[in-house]
């Protein structure tokens, strides 16, 4: 019997960044070098449709070598291997998770390989690159193809069955995320009213660490893999975790 019945684990950038893959707000990250307005945005991308289209095609190109790292592995070992429900809810549009061997996913700010179309909503995976003249598969409309991504202003996908997993956490993992997008920065607010132990893994404190209970701060390759085991072994103790800082 394990501690925690049922885990929510949110994941952000800084968990691919040792992978290769650049935060966005840290020093020389994205929206250090691209005007997050212009690329992130249905107006940026209703201005100039080419220029978006070139942002993430650029990004597919970066991502295409990239493997997963040790706290995406530890985080798969974790979901195949724990007695209790774990869940993930990633901001990243990467796909190291399911490379890694994570199934229960939610890619809430959509997925960098897939295309969506603003006509008809069609959704399908989608390996090469985007432009404005390319056909939709599905309604033959012109035009309207554009990354499956969540830009800025829009909903977030899914977050019905997140604001579910969250009400029913009893364990919430913030790992590698900034705590300054919402709704995700709220999750732990959620998480806490849900009676939730909380815990944040990142870098260096976040905007909201103080609404954790617990903190371990650090690389996601050394920190993530040590609390994944601690919390594999935990079946036998309470609360093996509590108000630890290393
Ligand atoms: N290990 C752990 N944490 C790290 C590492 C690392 N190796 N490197 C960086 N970090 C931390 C940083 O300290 C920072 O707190 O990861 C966090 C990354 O924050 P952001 O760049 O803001 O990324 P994220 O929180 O995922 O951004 C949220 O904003 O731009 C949008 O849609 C985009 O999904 C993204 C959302």
């Amino acid at each position: 019997m394990s501690t925690y019945q049922r885990i929510v684990i949110l994941t952000g950038a800084g968990l691919s960044a040792e992978s290769g893959l650049g935060t966005f707000r840290d020093k020389d990250g994205l929206w250090s070098k691209y005007d997050l307005m212009e690329v992130a945005t249905p107006e940026g991308f209703a201005r100039n449709p080419e220029k978006v289209h070139a942002f993430y095609n650029l990004r597919r190109n970066m991502h295409a070598n990239v493997v997963p790292n040790a706290a995406h592995r530890a985080l798969a070992r974790l979901e195949q291997n724990y007695s209790g429900e774990v869940w993930i809810v990633t901001q990243n549009i990467d796909e190291l998770h399911e490379s890694a061997g994570s199934h229960c996913l939610i890619h809430m700010h959509g997925e960098l390989y897939k295309a969506l179309c603003a006509h008809c909503g069609d959704r399908r995976p989608w390996r090469d690159e985007l432009s404005t003249d390319l056909v939709c598969p599905s309604c033959k409309a012109i035009g309207g193809m554009r990354p499956d991504v969540v830009w800025f202003g829009e909903m977030p996908y899914q977050m019905d069955g997140i604001v579910e997993r969250l009400a029913a956490c009893d364990l919430f993992i913030s790992i590698g995320t900034s705590g300054t997008v919402y709704p995700a920065a709220d999750f732990v607010m959620d998480a806490r009213q849900a009676g939730a132990h909380t815990v944040e893994l990142n870098l260096e404190p976040s905007e909201g660490a103080s609404l954790f209970a617990e903190a371990h701060h650090g690389k996601a390759t050394e920190i993530v893999p040590t609390f994944v085991d601690r919390l594999l072994n935990s079946s036998q103790s309470a609360h093996p975790f509590e108000n630890r800082d290393t």
